[in-house]
C-alpha cells in the first residue's frame, strides 16, 4: 500500500484495502445498519468475489466485520455475486445472491441468518436446497443474475426479479419469479423489458408514495403508490430507472411515459454511479439508495494505492411531481452531523469573468450549498431527459467546459482547485438557448481536475427540469478528496465524479465561485461547511 493516500476518502464508505464493487443486501436490523458489498480479499482489481460486511448505527460510522459469504460450494466456487436481503418475517432476514458456479454458470442461492439474536448478523448459512434457481431452457446462464429483495404480491406469493437479456435481439429484461416459501421458485413472466438495452444487471424494484418523502416497505402497493424499476445497463455502465405503476393483479409494470422507460430514460446519476440498490429503513421510515462509484484512474494506480472504488453517500429517494416522472435524491440527514466550521455569504454578484475565492480551511472535505437567482425568467424548455437529450447534454457540457463563454454562464464552483487554477474541477450551470426557450444544464467538468495524464477526464452533464414558479438554481456539492457528489435543484439531478489532483492537499486546496457568462449572476446565498473525518473500526 502507498503510504501517502491523498485520494482516500474521509467520510465515504470504503474497505481498508482492495477492490470493492456493488453494494449488496443493505438492511436495518436490531439497531444496526448492515452493508454487504462485492469484495476481493486478495487485491485491488476485480476477482475472487466475496460479500464483505460492515455495520453502523448511523450509516456514517462503520465497523468492518469479516466477510459473510465466501466461495466454498460448487454453485458459488468462482464467486459470490450480487444480491439482496429480504425479511421473511421481522426476525428472519435471508440473503439471495448469484453464485458463479464451477461450470461458470450463474445460479441463485440463499443464505439464512445462523443466529438471528446477533444484531451484527455475523454468521449466515447457505441452505441445503441451493441452488434454488437456475436458468431454464432458452435462457443464457451467463446473463442470469442479481436477485432483488422479495415482496408479497396480491395473490399472497413471494416475488423477486432477476436481471437478464434476450440474446438474439439484445432486449434487456427483469424476469419475475414466484414462490410460496421463498425456496421453491417458478418463472412467472418478464415483469418488464425494453428493446436494445442489453443485459440488465442489479435490477431494483420498490414502491414510493406520491408526493411524500416517507418511504415504503417493499410489499406496499395501493392507489397512492407508484413503483420505481431500475436496471444497471451492462453496455452503458449507468443506472437507469422509470417511475410507473405496478399492477399487482397482472404483475406487470407500466411506466408513466414510454419515452423515458428503463434504459432509455432517466438516470439516477449522470456521472459515475452503478449497480445501486435501495432498502427500506424501518428505523426512519425512508427509502435509502446505495451506489457503487468506481475509479477514474488506471489499474496500475489502483494497485499502487492498494484499493479501488468507494460507495456513494447513502441517499434518501422519493418521487416528486416537480420532476416529471422522476425521483429526487438527497444525502441522508446524518451526513449533516459531520459539518463543523461554517462560512457563509449572501447576495454576491458575479460579474462576467469573475472568480471569487471562498473561505474554507480544509477544502478537500466540504459540503457546499449555493443558491443562484435563475438568471433568465424567459420561458424554460422542459426537456424530456431521454437518451438523445443525455447525449446532447454531455456534448454541450464538454464544449462549454473547455472553450466557451455564454450569455448565462457557465457559472458555478471550482472545487479541489490550486491557487493558480491549473488543477480544478468545475461544477456549473449553463443556460443554452433552444427554439423552445432556455434549457438549463448542470455539468461536472473533470478535464482540468488533475495534471496526471492517465486519468479518465470525461465531462458529465444533464439538463435540469426547471418547473413553473422555480426562480432559483441550486447546487449542493459534497467534496471528499477524490469524490465529488453534486445534487442540483434539490436532488432532481445528481452527478458523481472522481478527481485526482496532484498539487492539491489538505492545506492547499481552494474553493471558488466563478462566472464566465456575459450576464451578471446573483448568488442569493452560499454556505460552506468543513467536514469531519470519520474513523472506521474493525471488529
Ligand atoms: C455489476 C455486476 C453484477 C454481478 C457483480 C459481480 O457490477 O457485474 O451483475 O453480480 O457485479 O461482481
Amino acid at each position: 500500500l502507498q503510504k501517502y493516500q491523498p485520494y482516500r476518502t474521509a467520510f465515504h464508505f470504503q474497505p481498508i484495502k482492495n477492490w470493492m464493487n456493488d453494494p449488496n443486501g443493505p438492511l436495518f436490523y436490531k439497531g444496526y445498519y448492515h452493508l454487504f458489498y462485492q469484495y476481493n480479499p486478495y487485491g485491488a482489481v476485480w476477482g475472487n468475489i466475496v460479500w464483505g460486511h460492515a455495520v453502523s448505527t448511523d450509516l456514517i460510522h462503520w465497523i468492518y466485520l469479516p466477510a459473510v459469504l465466501i466461495p466454498d460450494q460448487w454453485y458459488d466456487i468462482k464467486g459470490i455475486w450480487s444480491g439482496s436481503a429480504t425479511f421473511l418475517s421481522k426476525d428472519n432476514p435471508v440473503l439471495l445472491y448469484t453464485g458463479w458456479s464451477n461450470a461458470s454458470t450463474q445460479v441463485q442461492n440463499m443464505a439464512v441468518a445462523a443466529n438471528a439474536s446477533d444484531p451484527l448478523l455475523r454468521s449466515w448459512s447457505k441452505i441445503l436446497e441451493n441452488p434454488i434457481l437456475v436458468a431454464t431452457a432458452g435462457m443464457n446462464s451467463s446473463n442470469f443474475r442479481d436477485p432483488t429483495t422479495g415482496w408479497i404480491s396480491l395473490d399472497g406469493l413471494w416475488r423477486i426479479l432477476i436481471g437478464s437479456k434476450i440474446d438474439k435481439n439484445g432486449t434487456g429484461l427483469a424476469l419475475l419469479y414466484k414462490s410460496h416459501d421463498f425456496v421453491n421458485w417458478e418463472l412467472d413472466h418478464p415483469l418488464h423489458s425494453v428493446a436494445n438495452t442489453g443485459m440488465w444487471e442489479c435490477p431494483d424494484f420498490y414502491p414510493v408514495l406520491i408526493n411524500e418523502k416517507k418511504g415504503l416497505d417493499t410489499s406496499a402497493n395501493g392507489p397512492l403508490v407508484k413503483h420505481v424499476l431500475k436496471a444497471s445497463l451492462d453496455d452503458k455502465k449507468h443506472d437507469y430507472y422509470a417511475v410507473g405503476t405496478y399492477d399487482s393483479n397482472a404483475n406487470i409494470f407500466i411506466p408513466e411515459n414510454k419515452m423515458i422507460d428503463v434504459g432509455i430514460g432517466l438516470r439516477y446519476d449522470y456521472g459515475k454511479y452503478y449497480a445501486s440498490k435501495t432498502f427500506y429503513d424501518d428505523n426512519k421510515q425512508r427509502r435509502i439508495l446505495w451506489g457503487w462509484v468506481n475509479e477514474s484512474d488506471n489499474v496500475a494506480a489502483d494497485i499502487a494505492k492498494g484499493w479501488s472504488s468507494v460507495q456513494g453517500l447513502p441517499r434518501k429517494v422519493w418521487v416528486d411531481d416537480s420532476n416529471p416522472h422522476g425521483i429526487k435524491q438527497w444525502p441522508i440527514e446524518e451526513i449533516d452531523d459531520l459539518r463543523h466550521a461554517k462560512h457563509s455569504k449572501k447576495n454576491l454578484y458575479l460579474k462576467q469573468g469573475s472568480i471569487f475565492k471562498l473561505q474554507a480551511k480544509r477544502a478537500t472535505q466540504l459540503d457546499i450549498e449555493v443558491i443562484f437567482d435563475l438568471p433568465s425568467h424567459e420561458q424554460q424548455e422542459l426537456v424530456v431527459n431521454n437518451g438523445m437529450a443525455q447525449i446532447e447534454a454531455q456534448i454541450s457540457c464538454t464544449k462549454v467546459g473547455a472553450f466557451e463563454k455564454g450569455v448565462y454562464g457557465p457559472f458555478g464552483l471550482y472545487v479541489l482547485a490550486t491557487d493558480d487554477l491549473q488543477e480544478r474541477t468545475s461544477i456549473f450551470f449553463y443556460l443554452e438557448h433552444s427554439s423552445k426557450g432556455w434549457r438549463t444544464l448542470v455539468c461536472s467538468d473533470q478535464s482540468r481536475s488533475t495534471l496526471l495524464p492517465d486519468v479518465d477526464k470525461t465531462v458529465y452533464g444533464s439538463f435540469v427540469p426547471i418547473t413553473k414558479g422555480e426562480d432559483f438554481l441550486s447546487l449542493r456539492v459534497i467534496v471528499d478528496h477524490s469524490i465529488i457528489e453534486t445534487f442540483a435543484q434539490g436532488g432532481k439531478v445528481c452527478i458523481t465524479s472522481r478527481a485526482y489532483p496532484i498539487r492539491v492537499n489538505d492545506d492547499s486546496a481552494h474553493l471558488y465561485l466563478f462566472n464566465h457568462g456575459n450576464q451578471t449572476i446573483q448568488v442569493q446565498s452560499i454556505v460552506v461547511w468543513e467536514m469531519s473525518n470519520v474513523v472506521f473500526d474493525s471488529y
